[in-house]
């Protein structure tokens, strides 16, 4: 039987895939539950702390209300309301932390700093994205897949146009290399070869042990036979001052109507992380606008279709969230 109780949930790499597979089930079961009512608090009496070095909208909430609805207690930290890293180490701040708290969830730039917090806490630490992966967001993925593509994830075609050197992508990657899926990171290979080498190969071997495959390419035939169409923005936090240069390279990757076609299935996927650049209403999208640069990663067309799943989507970060909070620290 599986059993998750005090693990760390840094990255799907450290997970096999039956475990992935036992979070995913959990996930789907709690969405259930808490569609027909049924509640079962099994974190009463638990607290949790998020860290958040960057925005957030559907990872902190996902946490707050899968905690909450479980029966324990948040507290939110941002960067600039606690000690972390300007008067007080990581290392005492995880031994703090951990001695307050029954786990951690974390939020920022490098994948260290997740792993670091999980090595001094004493308690489980949960990545809710860094550089370099965002794993939470692939279990909230891959829920909606098996809800909306009937069929095994394993014989899931799933095409990511866009940033190939993005968390998405990693996480993406990895994600699809334990379950067996065939994943294409389609993007021009000045990105492509800015990747993380060992990585790729690290995830081109497990691709192989699972029956998977995983490509990265800028052909665009590898549109052919797409179950899902994947979306990110094209320059992610931290990254804004690079706008420019990336829509000039990813323009070609925008997803339209054209792309959809590309794939020959009329019933295509398309699933985005959120938020989504897909028409000019933020201030970003404005203001880059102003200036001559179109920077949406889709077309609001496509956004707003019927092949679009991006709120069911964004609705199982939470059930999914709770699935993990659930098996790490649940009674
Ligand atoms: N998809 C996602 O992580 O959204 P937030 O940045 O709003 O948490
Ligand atoms: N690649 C994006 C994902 C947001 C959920 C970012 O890191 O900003």
């Amino acid at each position: 039987a599986i059993n998750l109780k005090g693990r760390s949930f840094l990255t799907l790499e450290d997970f096999t895939p039956a475990e992935i597979r036992y979070l995913l089930d959990l996930g789907h079961d709690l969405k259930a539950k808490r569609r027909a009512g049924i509640c079962d608090p099994t974190l009463q009496g638990k607290h949790i702390v998020l860290l958040f070095e960057k925005t957030s909208t559907r990872t902190r909430c996902s946490f707050e209300v899968a905690a909450t609805q479980e029966g324990g207690h948040v507290t939110y930290l941002d960067a600039g309301s606690s000690q972390m890293g300007k008067k007080e180490s990581l290392e005492d701040t995880a031994k703090v932390l951990g001695r307050f708290f029954d786990g951690i969830e974390y939020r920022g730039y490098d994948q260290k700093v997740v792993e670091d917090l999980a090595k001094y806490a004493g308690v489980p630490v949960w990545n809710g994205l860094t550089d370099a992966d965002h794993p939470t967001q692939i279990l909230a993925d891959m829920m909606t897949i098996e809800e909306h593509c009937h069929k095994p994830l394993n014989q899931v075609k799933v095409v990511f146009p866009g940033d190939v050197r993005n968390n998405m992508c990693y996480a993406w990657m990895i994600g699809a290399a334990k379950m067996g899926m065939h994943f294409v990171g389609l993007g021009p290979q000045e990105l492509a070869k800015e990747m993380d080498g060992t990585l790729v190969k690290r995830v081109f071997a497990t691709a192989r042990e699972n029956g998977g495959l995983i490509e990265i390419t800028d052909n665009m035939n590898s549109l052919k036979d797409a179950d899902v169409i994947y979306g990110d923005i094209w320059a992610s936090m931290g990254e804004e001052d690079l706008i420019p240069e990336r829509a000039k390279l990813l323009t070609p990757y925008r997803v339209t109507e054209e792309t959809l076609k590309a794939t020959g299935n009329s019933n295509v996927l398309y699933l985005h992380c959120l938020p989504s650049f897909h028409d000019f209403e933020t201030k970003l999208a404005k203001e880059w606008q102003d200036k001559g640069v179109d920077i949406r990663e889709v077309t609001d067309e496509v956004f707003r279709s019927r092949h679009s799943v991006v709120f069911d989507e964004a609705e199982n970060r939470m059930h999914s969230i709770k699935a993990v909070l659930v098996a790490t620290i649940g009674r």
